[in-house]
């Protein structure tokens, strides 16, 4: 069964949409697309051997998925509509736009979901050329946040690059629920750490913020 989390991903590619998947690993990504009805070209790139022949063998099926064993996009020439780099690391991802920024550029989009350091990517992104078009955030036995990631200019207001300016913007119920969660869970971390710690007062703020939000 492929996950909320990727199901959610492949929704946003459109059929026509080609598309490189930076880590693909199992290959899920590209299963997703096809059995959606994507007939583009797809490029599933992995920086290891094994995930990379997972992929193949889960998409033996399918037609017309290429295969690269690379780091990052170094290894790609075609430019796509659509990169997808999801489960991988915030510092990863960063590096991979770095080493091979000419080629972003020249992509349509990307699709990024990091687990965590969410905010340092929006900052990061909005400091170097990109804006994030869309969010999305799914509920898969965690919450994860997906971003649509297009070149140009935008500024993001402190609150923004923590929660996300259109999660913000958008306050559907899955990021209310999340909004609830973040202040259930440091609730718990109040009753377990001493008033006098020095993190005490900081979550606290943290908690009215967040219900500020609310
Ligand atoms: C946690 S898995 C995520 C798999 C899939 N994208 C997902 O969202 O479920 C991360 C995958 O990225 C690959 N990876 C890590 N760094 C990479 C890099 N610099 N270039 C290409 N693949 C990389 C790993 O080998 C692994 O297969």
């Amino acid at each position: 069964m492929i996950s909320k989390r990727i199901r959610k991903i492949a929704s946003l590619i459109g059929n026509e949409e080609s598309v490189l998947d930076i880590g693909c690993d199992h290959g899920y990504l590209a299963m997703q697309l096809r059995q959606n009805g994507n007939s583009a070209r797809i490029i599933c790139c992995d920086n290891k051997i094994g995930p990379l022949n997972n992929a193949r063998k889960n998409l033996i099926a399918y037609d017309g998925i290429e295969y690269v064993l690379g780091n990052g996009a170094e290894k790609i020439a075609e430019t796509v509509d659509t990169v997808v780099m999801s489960g991988l690391g915030y510092k990863t991802v960063i590096g991979i736009i770095t080493a091979s920024r000419a080629y972003f550029d020249s992509c349509g989009r990307m699709i990024i979901q990091i687990n965590t350091c969410q905010d340092q990517l929006r900052r990061w992104l909005t400091e170097n050329g990109f804006l994030i078009a869309d969010e999305q955030m799914v509920y898969d036995y965690k919450y994860y946040q997906i971003m649509d990631v297009r070149k140009g200019e935008q500024k993001l207001s402190e609150m923004e690059i923590r929660y996300g300016p259109v999660l913000l913007e958008r306050r559907d119920k899955t990021f209310i629920s999340y909004l609830h969660d973040r202040i259930e869970n440091r609730r718990r971390i109040l009753r377990e750490i001493d008033p006098a710690n020095a993190d005490y007062q900081k979550i606290v703020e943290q908690i009215r913020e967040i219900e500020s939000l609310l």
